[in-house]
């Protein structure tokens, strides 16, 4: 590991005098390789929070699997992360589609042997989700498909290692299956756990801004006084994704400037 931190702190010129043994810097930024040696699948990581995500992983030493529907952007973000040093590779696969998800795990397990770090990211909020008296039988399956059957089929492909090596750490975004794997799995030492986001600034969120009113309605809802960013949720899943978090299983983190807490 110190070799890594070695050559990253070469690469990212400065002198290995200046490297001091618990942290590297990178750019303007100081990482303390949190994830060192281990290996993260990341759903839904061309875009939005799981490119946030990815991108924070990599810098905190994981190997990350970036996969995504998305072709050019997930390309994309894994060209990012291997100029700034780090290790990824793409894989597109549907994370509501069977097949797709056990070509994806078997390319992860091929690219870097073991898997530590599931993060069950990939998600929609189509337009067309309005009312429970609107929406379409449709729209709800189509919704349920990729908020929550890929939690399910991403974790039933990826426990199967994680049981093999004794440990993991399962990351849903707000999903009632985190309680279920927390308990079944703990014995084998893998920790389940949820973060629910509050209204975090991404392409998902601004399609509902259709008017200056329609995005205050919201902010003034926030005691923090701001919408949340990417990274504010992706440092709660990094401190999930770490060892940091051993003894944390079966939570849900509430991440949302606090406006779930807000009865005004
Ligand atoms: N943005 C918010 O305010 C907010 C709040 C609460 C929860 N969330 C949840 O957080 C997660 C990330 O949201 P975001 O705001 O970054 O969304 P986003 O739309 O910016 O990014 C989602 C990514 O998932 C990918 N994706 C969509 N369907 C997929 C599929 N079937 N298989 C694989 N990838 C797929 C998209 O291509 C995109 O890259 C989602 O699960 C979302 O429901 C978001």
């Amino acid at each position: 590991m110190n070799v890594l931190k070695l050559i990253i702190g070469l690469l990212s010129s400065i002198t290995p005098m200046d490297v001091d043994p618990d942290f590297i810097r990178i750019g303007g930024d100081l990482y303390s390789m949190r994830l060192a040696n281990k290996v993260a699948i990341i759903t839904g990581s061309a875009g939005g929070m799981g490119k946030a995500a990815a991108e924070l992983f990599a810098r905190e030493g994981a190997s990350v699997v970036v996969t995504d529907i998305a072709e050019a952007e997930g390309a994309e973000t894994v060209r990012g992360i291997r100029d700034a040093g780090g290790s990824a590779i793409f894989v597109k696969a549907n994370a509501a589609n069977e097949e797709d998800v056990r070509r994806m795990v078997d390319a992860a397990i091929i690219a870097f042997g073991h898997v530590d770090v599931l993060y069950n990211n990939a998600g929609i909020m189509p337009a067309e989700d309005g009312s429970v008296t609107d929406i379409t039988g449709a729209t709800w399956d189509r919704i349920m498909d990729v908020n929550l059957k890929s939690a399910f089929l991403c974790s039933k492909y990826v426990i199967p290692h994680m049981v093999k090596q004794g440990k993991g750490s399962i990351i849903n975004v707000a999903s009632f299956v985190a309680f279920m794997f927390a308990v079944q799995y703990g014995r084998h030492g893998i920790r389940c756990n949820a973060i629910c986001p509050g209204p975090i600034e991404t392409p998902l969120l601004r399609v509902l801004w259709t008017s200056e009113e329609a995005r205050d309605l919201r902010l003034n809802r926030i005691p923090l006084g701001r919408f949340g960013e990417a990274k504010d949720i992706v440092y709660m899943a990094l401190y999930l994704a770490s060892d940091e978090s051993s003894w944390t299983t079966g939570a849900w983190l509430m991440v949302d400037g606090g406006i779930s807490s807000n009865y005004f």
